[in-house]
């Protein structure tokens, strides 16, 4: 049996479950893995330091598997932007044929994308920012709601609105992001009126994830109430594992601090060393509350598996037995 949806014929893929763009935990092995075994995994882009290392990142993931894979672009407002155009030329030359965009309005990026035959999935907080990215010509949606870990916008919409509140307006593929680890999520999210998932912190949490073992036990170890919101002050919202540079950040932003007094609490290069040398402490890291549904770290194919697998007893299964006919309608049937 497969799980066959929208999203899974128009991006050409056997399971409708997709692994979102992580920086620092978006490389080879993870998003090979995620081929592997039947979903749709992204590289990172600007995880790699320069456009030539993206270029080695997808020869390497290429290696690894014969399978569709994509890349991830996150065009986000920053001070010395990184060179979007080399990257982006760098994905196209390399034959990419799935780009998933976030962090702003994937209109530049489009033609070119289009123009060489790649599918563009947007990733997007809102029902608003969903139906431009429609109107604008991308081949699907993410949607990506309240309980995501990374930057869920400022409209605070948990899925269970956000999800069908998106399907009514979305002809397109979508599939549904932020808080989803399970069967049970999958299956929900298909009820919603979504065509399958996006799974981050969950995919963190795997053999195959990069990241120290001391971050996935933490995971593991963490609860749905395991994160905190910073920035919230400054309009720039972003959902971050709860630690002591976490919460010292809240507390100085609440108490009128602006971005100047927390800059070095909240540097990239920080939030890399809790990844590479497992002090969970040492600075941000990027996890949501689907922390509290995880409790183990599995490979990427038992994951996959057990998500499809698990869902399918749950739809033939629990809620088919639910569905019980009236003396009429058995007559009738
Ligand atoms: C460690 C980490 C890093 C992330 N970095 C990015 C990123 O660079 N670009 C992006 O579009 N999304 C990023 N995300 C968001 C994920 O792609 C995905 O949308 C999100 O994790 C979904 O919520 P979930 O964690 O509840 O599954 C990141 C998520 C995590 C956990």
């Amino acid at each position: 049996m497969t799980l066959v949806t929208k999203f899974t014929e128009a991006f050409g893929v056997e399971h409708p479950i997709a692994q979102g763009g992580m920086q620092w935990v978006g490389r080879a092995e993870l998003v090979a893995a995620v081929a592997n075994a039947g979903g749709l995994g992204f590289l990172t882009a600007l995880t790699q330091p320069t456009p030539a290392d993206l270029a080695n990142e997808i020869a390497k993931t290429r290696d690894l598997t014969d399978k569709p894979f994509g890349v991830n672009l996150t065009i986000l407002p920053s001070i010395t932007p990184p060179p979007y155009d080399e990257y982006r030329q760098v994905i196209v030359d390399a034959g990419i044929k799935i780009v998933e965009t976030a962090g702003s309005n994937p209109g530049p990026h489009l033609p070119m994308f289009h123009d060489n035959g790649i599918k563009v999935l947007h990733k997007c907080t809102s029902v608003r920012h969903a139906v431009k990215a429609q109107t604008l010509g991308v081949d699907g949606i993410s949607i990506d709601g309240f309980e995501c870990a990374g930057h869920p916008g400022e409209d605070d919409v948990p899925g269970l609105v956000l999800i069908p509140a998106a399907a009514k307006e979305i002809e397109i593929p979508m599939i549904a992001s932020g808080g989803f680890g399970d069967a049970r999520g999958l299956v929900a999210a298909l009820a919603l009126g979504a065509d399958g998932i996006n799974m981050g912190t969950r995919f963190m949490c795997t053999v195959e994830s990069c990241i120290h073992q001391n971050v996935k036990e933490a995971i593991v170890a963490g609860d749905e109430r395991g994160t905190e919101l910073i920035f919230r002050s400054l309009h720039n919202t972003a959902r971050v594992a709860s630690n002591a540079v976490s919460r010292e950040v809240v507390q100085i932003l609440a108490g009128g601090g602006q971005f100047e007094d927390v800059k070095d609490l909240v540097a990239g290069v920080r939030g890399r060393k809790v990844f590479e040398d497992g002090d969970i402490d040492a600075g941000i890291w990027t996890a949501g509350t689907v922390m509290g549904l995880i409790h183990d770290i599995p490979t990427v194919a038992d994951l996959i598996t057990r998500i499809v697998d698990e869902a399918e007893d749950i739809i033939i299964g629990r809620l088919a037995d639910m569905v019980v006919l009236d003396e009429e309608e058995k007559a009738s049937a």
